[in-house]
């Protein structure tokens, strides 16, 4: 623990009062077994699942209640908050144009915060999947975060195609935890010919792989006639992208989990300018998409003619008119995240929290460099990559031996245990659990506590 004390002194989380951190007292946890009180904050390492609330979203949201109260439908264009620098509602995602650019890489022309993340994915590959007769396949990973499987599984269907054939589902090797991007850029090459689409995640959920994206979308514009498109779910806010560099042609997040916005907050979309300039399809001036009255111009959006004029950039991609209270808790949580310095200051200090508790666990006594064959002692392994290139703030621990009997799982009794200390990090059934450190908010001492507490557990049910 001195080291953690002297690690917090070093590199203090000087946002983490910003956060509603869970207490015990409020998460209805016994606090004495933890030797804590009921007001001491529980170790909170979840914000890969669900981020925090920021104190100042409160007054965010209440500030557009106050509006809808008090002026009702003439918010939309007098918010009665204008004095104070708030926007009416007709532009109320807008102000997010200067805040979230910088976090995914794109110009401010190449990003819309709009609807949710699956819902956004589904319309993206509307515009983007555009199979033929020869090139209409989809490249994926086995293991994708199962929306997303639903999703190719689906547009496959709607285009009369036989998933089997039009789905290339990507694995690690055998007794590998993740995939070699060495491996996914043979994958591209010898299906060049046919692919359609390449649709893979910035960071794994499940094993907190950051692929490498540059790599991987350069190779396949090199191969022509290949789209490829990032689910970022698990990378926004976790680590520095450069989408417009690297050439992206689209990509989608959500913002409930590094982005801190809230349970099912509005979730966000990259479309590269490329694709969004006047004349870019050949067909039409515009590519084609899923259309609503939100992406039309905006000058003549009231004139209620049908005559669709999408805005150029992202934002011609909206469909509906957002919900105010989901965007401006958006706002308030991309505001702490710009007082804090940005992306690259959060990975820093990313860098630093999941250094620390990948040190940490490979110092238990109960980790293994590898699952070991057959039966075991309890123990865990790290399937997360070991190279700070390869991964996010989240480390993912593979726990043995797995019992189908939850009640003599490893897992479920590790993580239990946990759980009932305060410990709050995330199981994927069968066998894993996921820790991951927040910058913003998290401290070196809860990385020490959940590194003791889990040997703890370990030692419990030996
Ligand atoms: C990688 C990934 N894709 C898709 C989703 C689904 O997100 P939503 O329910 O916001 O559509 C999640 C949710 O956690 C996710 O982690």
């Amino acid at each position: 623990m001195e080291r953690a004390l002297k690690l917090d002194h070093q590199y203090p989380a000087t946002h983490r009062d910003a956060f509603c951190i869970p207490t015990y007292g409020s998460m209805g946890l016994r606090s004495d077994g933890a030797k804590a009180s009921d007001y001491s904050p529980v170790t909170y390492l979840c914000g890969n699942s669900l981020g925090c609330m920021p104190k100042s979203t409160r007054n965010a949201i209440s500030q557009e209640l106050d509006a809808w109260a008090d002026r009702a439908v003439e918010s939309h264009f007098r918010h009665r908050g204008e004095q104070q620098g708030l926007t009416s509602w007709m532009d109320i995602d807008l102000p997010l144009s200067n805040l979230l650019p910088s976090l995914v890489g794109a110009l401010e022309s190449e990003v819309a915060v709009m609807g949710s993340l699956t819902s956004n994915l589904n319309a993206l590959m509307v515009s983007f999947y555009r199979p033929t007769s020869t090139k209409f396949k989809i490249l994926c990973e086995k293991g994708a975060f199962p929306s997303d499987f639903y999703a190719f599984y689906n547009q496959c269907a709607i285009h009369n195609l036989d998933p089997d054939e039009a789905l290339i589902r990507l694995e690690a090797r055998e007794s590998e935890t993740f995939l070699r991007t060495d491996d996914i850029i043979k994958a591209i090459s010898d299906n060049k010919d046919e692919l359609a689409l390449i649709c893979l995640p910035g960071i794994q959920y499940y094993t907190g792989q950051w692929f490498d994206m540059e790599k991987i979308t350069k190779f396949a514009h090199q191969c022509k006639g290949i789209v490829v498109g990032w689910d970022l779910a698990h990378a926004v806010g976790n680590v520095p992208l450069g989408l417009h560099d690297w050439g992206v042609d689209f990509a989608c997040w959500c913002s409930y989990k590094y982005l801190n916005a809230g349970p099912g907050a509005i979730a966000g979309i990259f479309v590269h300018e490329r694709h969004t300039q006047v004349g870019s399809s050949e067909k039409q001036s515009y590519l084609p998409r899923l259309a609503g009255w939100w992406g039309n111009n905006r000058e003549r959006r009231f004139q209620m003619k049908e005559i669709f004029e999408p805005i150029s950039g992202a934002l011609g991609f909206r469909q509906s008119n957002p919900s105010v209270i989901d965007v401006v808790a958006l706002r308030s949580s991309l505001e702490v995240i710009k007082d804090f310095g940005g992306i690259n200051a959060m990975r820093e200090r990313s860098l630093l929290l999941t250094n620390y508790l990948m040190e940490l666990l490979m110092e238990s006594r109960f980790y293994h460099k590898s699952a070991p064959n057959g039966v075991s002692a309890p123990g865990f392994t790290i399937l997360t990559p070991p190279e700070e290139k390869d991964r996010g703030a989240q480390l993912s621990l593979l726990l043995f031996p797995h019992h189908s009997d939850r009640k003599l799982d490893t897992m479920e009794r590790v993580f239990e245990y946990m759980n009932e200390r305060g410990i709050i990090v995330d199981e994927r059934r069968p066998n894993v659990i996921r820790i991951a450190p927040a910058p913003l908010y998290n401290t070196f001492q809860d990385v020490f506590r959940a590194v003791d507490i889990l040997d703890e557990a370990l030692e419990s049910i030996i």
